[in-house]
């Protein structure tokens, strides 16, 4: 229909297919010194990108360039691709839920009156990350959550707690458990029958994503609901202190734990007509504990006791599609009119292609975060299996086999648009491993060479750029100095976190006019403006309510 026709560009022709490459988590950090893997990696590729001055630039990719409440606020993956799919920016769940418990609009909603319906006779669980990280949830938002649920009647309160360690420092959950333990007795000099009840490692325990390892899910469910884990203590402080003592442990994969009383009888087991709400905002992580919880028919794995009457919520709903949740406290965001829907209504045929850990990033936080596609006849989505093991392991990933399936998808000459989604950048930047992110780095560039050499061959063009950073910066620092924060032992500190850091946007292949340069009017832009930019090089005007457009065709 004619809302939704794309104006031919003036100058850049159609027809010539496009490669959107976005190396995860791949920053332009200002430390260019050892601890910065995308610096110290050798990338001739990438390095050759970067020196075309006309065609290269920097975008900012964080805070509220993609809609988080400030500029502290470090990009991620999620807000990244919304943003990057949809030329726009649009307040994300972080903001969200800040700004419904400031105005109280969280307690007022039909989630919470879902919810409260339990608070009689009945326990409420709260489960959710235990960080500040501000990616999935914020450790401020938890406890005014819980604090307004005692206020409106909550009697008796249970905590399920995964422990971070990848959105803020390993070790940290060792203070957030602490904290939380004094807030709580706080709360339980009020009255309120207030405990921590279980918990485990938010990469071992219930916030798998995509589909990658059910077996996480189903240790949480273990742990959360049934009571039920290898590891029991009397004190939620002594689980984490002592499990992170394992060996291999972390805050990252801490092994999952029960907190049980005097006689050994868990806590805080989830019963028949108890309420059940995920803190989490953000959705990737919290789709499949959701669907344990909210349906009835239900065979990933054997749930043993699924209690009746729930009175279930998310934080958010977490897919659009599916109304998954069917109850939630914050509305989400309402991302349309994406790039994607635009081009198959366009005629544009379109692949998109990532391993297991960033395939729903390309599709569903892409098209504006939905499940499905816009149109199956015009679309390919290729998810390549990802490895199931700490990724610093296995550092190349699956960034050969994505380059593999890009390739063939060029060639078979049926797509206009293909997006590409390199995980490794970024999956074991989370590690926290230098070495293992500087050899994710060098075989991403080897492999986006293949990629982009395949694209001159067929006479296109390609935008490469990155959704945040993350593998540009592998230490903590000094504020002040820069210089890397040591450990008792001398050791310096990784950062598994992404960083603040600014991201490489580069465009060019054979097809490409030799007249397209970055405009210099746009300094300020950040990474919506990409959308609007690989639009036009497939030959089309933005939409006139994106961000502007990185390039000029003069
Ligand atoms: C995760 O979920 O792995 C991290 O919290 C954020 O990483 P991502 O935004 O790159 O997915
Ligand atoms: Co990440």
């Amino acid at each position: 229909s004619s809302e939704w026709k794309l104006k031919p560009h003036p100058v850049l022709p159609s027809g010539k297919p496009c490669v959107v490459c976005i190396l995860d988590g791949f920053g332009e950090n200002k430390y260019k010194d050892e601890y910065n893997a995308v610096h110290s990696a050798r990338t001739p590729n990438v390095d050759k990108l970067r020196e075309n001055a006309e065609r290269c630039r920097f975008v900012q990719a964080h805070g509220t360039w993609v809609g988080l409440p400030s500029n502290d606020d470090m990009g991620n993956s999620e807000v990244g691709h919304n943003a990057i799919g949809s030329g726009k920016v649009y307040k994300q769940g972080a903001s969200l839920v800040d700004a419904a418990l400031e105005s109280g609009d969280l307690f007022k909603g039909d989630g919470f009156a879902h919810v409260k319906q339990a608070f009689e006779g009945h326990t409420l669980h709260l489960i959710g990350l235990l960080s500040n990280g501000g990616v999935h949830a914020r450790y401020e938002q938890l406890k005014q959550l819980f604090q307004g649920a005692y206020e409106h009647g909550a009697k008796r309160i249970r905590l399920h707690i995964l422990t971070d360690g990848r959105d803020v420092p390993d070790g940290s959950s060792i203070e957030f458990v602490g904290q939380l333990e004094k807030d709580l007795e706080q709360l339980r000099a009020k009255g309120c029958d207030a405990l921590i009840a279980s918990g485990g490692g938010r990469m071992h325990v219930t916030m798998d994503r995509y589909e990658a390892d059910w077996e996480i899910v189903e240790r949480g469910w273990k742990a959360h609901v049934l009571g039920e884990a290898p590891h029991t203590f009397t004190k939620a402080l002594d689980a984490v202190t002592e499990l992170r003592k394992l060996p291999k442990a972390n805050d990252q994969y801490l092994e999952p734990f029960v907190i049980v009383d005097g006689e050994g009888k868990a806590v805080g087991t989830v019963q028949d007509g108890d309420a059940v709400v995920l803190f989490n905002y953000r959705s990737d992580r919290m789709v499949e504990i959701s669907k344990a919880f909210e349906y009835e028919n239900f065979s990933a794995f054997d749930r043993v006791r699924y209690p009746k009457d729930l009175k279930f919520a998310g934080m958010l709903q977490y897919d659009g599609d599916l109304k998954l949740p069917k109850n939630y406290l914050v509305p989400p965001p309402f991302i349309e009119r994406t790039s994607g829907e635009y081009m198959v209504k366009n005629g544009l045929s379109i692949f998109a292609c990532s391993e297991t850990q960033k395939f729903g990033h390309v599709t569903f936080f892409w098209n504006g975060n939905r499940s499905g596609y816009f149109d199956e006849k015009r679309e390919t989505y290729v998810e390549i299996p990802s490895d199931k093991c700490p990724f610093n392991e296995k550092p190349d990933m699956k960034t050969r086999e994505i380059t593999e399936a890009g390739i063939a998808a060029l060639k078979s000459g049926k797509y206009d648009l293909l997006r590409i989604n390199y995980a490794s950048p970024d999956m074991v930047g989370h590690t926290g491993s230098l070495e293992a992110t500087i050899r994710a780095c060098e075989t991403c560039d080897e492999c986006l060479g293949e990629l982009l050499a395949e694209v001159d061959k067929l006479g296109g063009v390609y935008l490469v750029c990155s959704d945040h950073g993350n593998a540009d910066d592998m230490v903590q620092r000094n504020k002040k100095t820069g210089q890397p924060l040591q450990d008792a032992n001398g050791v310096n500190m990784a950062l598994t976190s992404h960083t603040l850091a600014p991201v490489m946007v580069a465009v060019g292949g054979a097809g490409l006019k030799d007249s397209v340069k970055m405009r210099d009017d746009l300094p300020e832009a950040g990474i919506a403006s990409i959308t609007a930019t690989f639009i036009n090089l497939c030959g089309y005007e933005a939409p006139s309510d994106y961000c502007p457009t990185l390039i000029k065709t003069d």
